[in-house]
């Protein structure tokens, strides 16, 4: 097959350096990776690149509390999103960080072409600030009473009760979520991107297209019609300082807002990559009149950015526009959203600890297609559906061939292929299938994958082999069967290789072969050698998820926030139902003496009490790291839930929780009561 080879740089969103790597975020790293191995697959040249989002306010803030530098955060956090990401397979050519060399260099160029075309102007705003913390405080970091429906401790920006959207200034009775402190409001001179002079640039932008894809979907589409109807706004993208960033050059003390450099991050990282690979050039790939292809696979969640300021901020200073923006959902687990009282909050860390990559790859594939929808793992149907479809179809295939050939024939397929128009139907149903993948149908290419499995195994059922192994004289049969079984078990690997590409390497060892590359497989193996057939996967076990959803629970106990899927001290506040005094009378409040207070290793929020509940001692782990050193609360009394049934966890068994108040990070107080107290009271 002749196809000229494309040049195509793809990325994923950039996750922020700051949490840990979930689930959720797994459905696009996994999406993308599976695109970009078919892309190579099929012979292109196919790029990948992501880095770590490293700048704004809640990563500045949590290495405040945390004690430590920003760079010092982002950096740990860099090598933990790594491990991950290499873990599930996801293979990007270049892992970068935003707060770099190159990204500093190229927002700095873009932001003074934009300014100097006219496309930056300034006006002084008033805004929220917290005098104690001497900070300009973002709406999420504001709390009062909704201007709507007076329901209390609501956000700066909308209320969850009544779903009114408002500005901070709105707000009844405002407190700072950094300091208690009621902000004031304050001027400060700030930077706005003129978007509206790319609107017309912008509507002609999404209409390209190109190839099989649009330039962006259709209900993507809808949704921007909307935007452009309400009138395009300036964009607000300089902070004040405190704030981790770049200082925006020329100007006194300002930073680019963490969204101004994200997305130049994904340019910042394949430069990162062209200057350590020959032949690879950036402007190739972003010059204006650039013929290679730019693809971003996003959230829906994040379109606006990527849809309008970011082809606007390209155009504006000379730079090619995303040939396309590939928008997917948001992951539910067993049909809601992902929650951490269930357990179904599940980090990446969590999962491997557990199960197979492999497994959620598949699975995923198996649902995603081409649209917005929300993608939904259910935990019966995906143990069930990958048993049957890789165990019970794809690897049957090869176990029930492989040990004939090896014993009777010393590993030798036969010299001819025995079903050559079979053989050539699965070769011919590629080209949809890679037109499914191509258009990122993923779920259409793995049904029809999974149709030619049944297929090969009606074939084998048909012929069966184990009954001809036993016969005389029939040798040659049986070495054909075989062969064109395994000769169709490789094809269909073919097609799963984007997908599973660590089955795939150990399908290459087993069938003694350099690649599984798309179009190798246009000709059957004949008079081949192949290698011992080694398992290749084995059943997804329910006992695994169950422990998967445990550990994930357990990281909750103790109150750490280990898991936060946005930081900062506001995020995921649960909202507490009402108990009744009988329920109260229950708890078991003591008086508890921390005799011992210790790290935790490989935790981030956790410290581990010993307690001394009079006569009595029990170890808890509690999550007030952010606010206390452990030297500082050895001998003080602190008051436990001591009845809370113990409870498993990643690091040990805590035998009860102690009680702390605040708003988060440093300001998490656990009580030191009078003298008087003495461990082991109750507390009424
Ligand atoms: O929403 C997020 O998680 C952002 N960190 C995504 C940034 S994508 C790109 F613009 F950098
Ligand atoms: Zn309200």
């Amino acid at each position: 097959m002749t196809q000229t080879s494309r040049k195509i740089l793809v990325t994923s969103a950039l996750p922020y350096a700051n949490g840990s790597i979930h689930l959720g975020h797994l459905v696009e790293y996994i999406q993308t990776d599976i695109w970009v191995r078919f892309q190579k697959s099929r012979g292109h040249h196919c790029t990948y690149v992501c880095a770590d989002d490293a700048h704004g306010t809640p990563i500045m803030l949590r290495a405040q509390r945390e004690g430590i530098a920003p760079e010092e955060l982002v950096a740990r956090i860099k090598t933990e999103h790594e491990a991950d990401f290499a873990a599930f397979n996801i293979g990007f050519d270049n892992f970068h960080t935003t707060h770099s060399d190159e990204n500093r260099e190229l927002a700095s160029l873009i932001y003074g072409r934009l300014k100097e075309g006219g496309h930056i102007a300034t006006r002084v705003i008033k805004q929220a600030f917290d005098p104690e913390k001497e900070m300009f405080l973002p709406d999420r970091f504001i709390k009062g009473t909704c201007p709507n429906c007076g329901a209390e401790d609501q956000y700066g920006d909308n209320c969850e009760v009544c779903g009114a959207t408002y500005s901070p200034t709105d707000l009844k009775n405002p407190v700072s979520a950094l300091s208690g402190a009621t902000p004031i409001e304050k001027e400060s001179e700030h930077y706005f991107f003129q978007l509206g002079d790319f609107e017309a640039m912008l509507k002609e932008w999404i209409h390209q297209g190109h190839g099989t894809s649009a330039t962006i979907q259709a209900a993507i589409a809808s949704k921007l019609g909307e935007w452009f109807e309400s009138g395009l706004q300036d964009w607000d993208i300089s902070r004040d300082a405190p704030y981790f960033g770049f200082e925006i050059p020329g100007a006194d003390n300002k930073y680019f807002y963490v969204w101004l450099d994200a997305p130049i991050g994904y340019m910042a990282s394949f430069k990162n990559l062209c200057d350590k690979t020959d032949g690879l050039d950036f402007d190739e790939y972003w010059s204006a009149d650039s013929e290679a292809e730019v693809y971003h696979f996003i959230g829906k969640d994040i379109a606006y950015f990527h849809t309008l300021f970011w082809p606007a901020m390209l155009h504006g200073a000379g730079f090619r526009k995303p040939t396309a923006v590939f928008c997917h959902g948001f992951l539910t687990v067993n049909g809601a959203k992902m929650s951490k009282s269930r357990g179904t909050f599940v980090n990446a860390r969590a999962y491997l600890d557990q199960l197979n990559p492999e497994y959620l790859r598949y699975y995923f594939a198996a649902k995603l297609g081409d649209g917005i929808d929300d993608l939904d793992l259910n935990l019966e149907d995906f143990s069930a559906r990958v048993n049957s479809d890789l165990v019970g179809k794809v690897v049957n295939i090869a176990s029930r061939c492989a040990g004939f050939i090896k014993k009777r024939f010393d590993g030798k397929l036969s010299p001819s292929c025995s079903e050559p128009s079979l053989y050539e139907e699965f070769v011919h149903a590629g080209t949809a299938i890679a037109d499914h993948f191509e258009r990122r149908e993923y779920s259409r290419a793995i049904r029809e994958i999974m149709a030619l499995a049944d297929k090969a195994n009606v074939y084998i059922d048909e012929k069966q082999p184990w009954v001809i192994a036993k016969e005389e004289g029939r040798d040659q049969e049986l070495q054909d069967i075989c062969s064109t079984g395994l000769n169709l078990f490789r094809v269909l690997m073919t097609y799963l290789a984007p997908v599973l590409p660590d089955m795939a390497d150990k399908v290459e060892e087993f069938l003694n072969i350099e690649s599984l590359g798309w179009h190798d497989c246009a000709e059957p193996l004949t008079d081949h050698a192949v290698n011992k057939f080694k398992p290749l996967m084995t059943r997804v076990e329910k006992e695994k998820i169950d422990a998967m959803l445990e550990a994930s629970k357990e990281e909750l106990t103790g109150m750490t926030e280990e898991n936060k899927p946005t930081e900062g001290p506001l995020a995921d506040n649960p909202i507490a139902e009402t108990i009744t005094i009988d329920d109260f009378a229950k708890i078991d409040l003591r008086i508890a003496k921390i005799v011992k207070a210790d790290h935790v290793e490989g935790a981030d929020k956790l410290l581990q009490l010993t307690l001394d509940i009079g006569g009595e001692t029990r170890n808890v782990f509690a999550g007030i790291k952010s606010a206390y050193k452990p030297e500082e609360l050895e001998g003080k009394l602190t008051v436990m839930v001591a009845n809370l049934a113990p409870r498993k966890m990643k690091f040990g068994l805590s035998e009860g929780m102690v009680l702390a108040a605040g708003p988060g990070g440093k300001d998490l107080y656990i009580l030191n009561p009078d003298d008087g107290a003495k461990p082991g009271m109750r507390v009424k």
